[in-house]
């Protein structure tokens, strides 16, 4: 069974709080108790806090391949020690329509070094296939390179320091459009305060870029009523880009 830890903890709780906020939940009732359990800081291990570099991540790579080579033996953040492998993105890097960026490995992706593998990306792929492209003839990243342990969302320190590389990545990929999916990809892309409920669907900015926020793949697995709005946010995309999907089954 995974180790419950406060991170997880808050993880799990983070995920419970943003799923009822998306299905209209305004209030909720909070012992105080919990609260006060919840502000208490975790004692962290010296030894964990000395196998993380202090430098962060350069703001300098001059190409996609260095960035690539860097992420593969990143050591800035104490993610380091639970991944198996860092996932750097994959798809056309050659200015493509869309820059899809998801919130970080899962599992799967950690087993096999590549971006949205599971069940998660099984449905992004065929939303790709949707409107009309190939998953190889866009680009999919994430906003952390590293999977968290105990399957809990990163923290912003985590997206903090890993953000020089997508912010790299972009402007060397140079997509005509970012579509961002969910809470986390669009806090890591336009601040904290960004929420993915008032901003689906309307046109934002990132880098000069325009930036679609749409929901995540995984909150649609658990309620796929949402399809159909991110279908309308997908098609605001392809208006944007030109083009139109494709009839299905063509
Ligand atoms: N979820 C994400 O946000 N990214 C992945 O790569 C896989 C699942």
């Amino acid at each position: 069974m995974a180790e419950t830890t406060f991170y997880s903890l808050l993880g799990d709780l983070e995920n419970y709080l943003n799923d009822q906020r998306d299905t209209g939940v305004q209030r909720l009732e909070v012992d105080r108790a919990v609260l006060a359990e919840l502000a208490k800081e975790p004692t962290i291990d010296p030894v964990e806090a000395l196998a993380v570099e202090t430098a962060g991540v350069p703001e300098n790579f001059q190409s996609l391949e260095a960035i690539a080579e860097h992420v593969l033996s990143c050591r800035s953040c104490s993610l380091c020690q639970t991944r198996t492998n860092p996932v750097f993105g994959e798809g056309c890097t050659d200015s493509p329509d869309i820059l899809f960026v998801g919130e970080g490995p899962g599992a799967s992706e950690d087993a096999q070094g590549r971006p949205f593998v599971g069940k998660a990306g099984q449905l992004l792929t065929k939303m790709i296939e949707a409107m009309g492209y190939k998953r190889e003839q866009v680009f999919i990243t994430n906003i952390i390179k590293c999977c968290p342990p105990n399957h809990r969302s990163p923290l912003p320190e985590e997206m903090e320091i890993c953000l020089p590389y997508l912010r790299q990545q972009i402007e060397m990929i140079q997509p005509k459009v970012v579509v961002g999916l969910g809470a986390t990809a669009i806090k890591g892309l336009l601040g904290k305060t960004a929420g993915i409920t008032r901003l689906r669907g309307t046109w934002q900015e990132y880098q000069g870029i325009k930036l679609m926020p749409t929901f995540h793949p995984s909150y649609l697995l658990r309620d796929p009523s949402k399809k159909k709005i991110v279908w309308q946010d997908l098609q605001l995309v392809l208006k944007a880009l030109g083009r139109e999907a494709p009839a299905k089954g063509k």
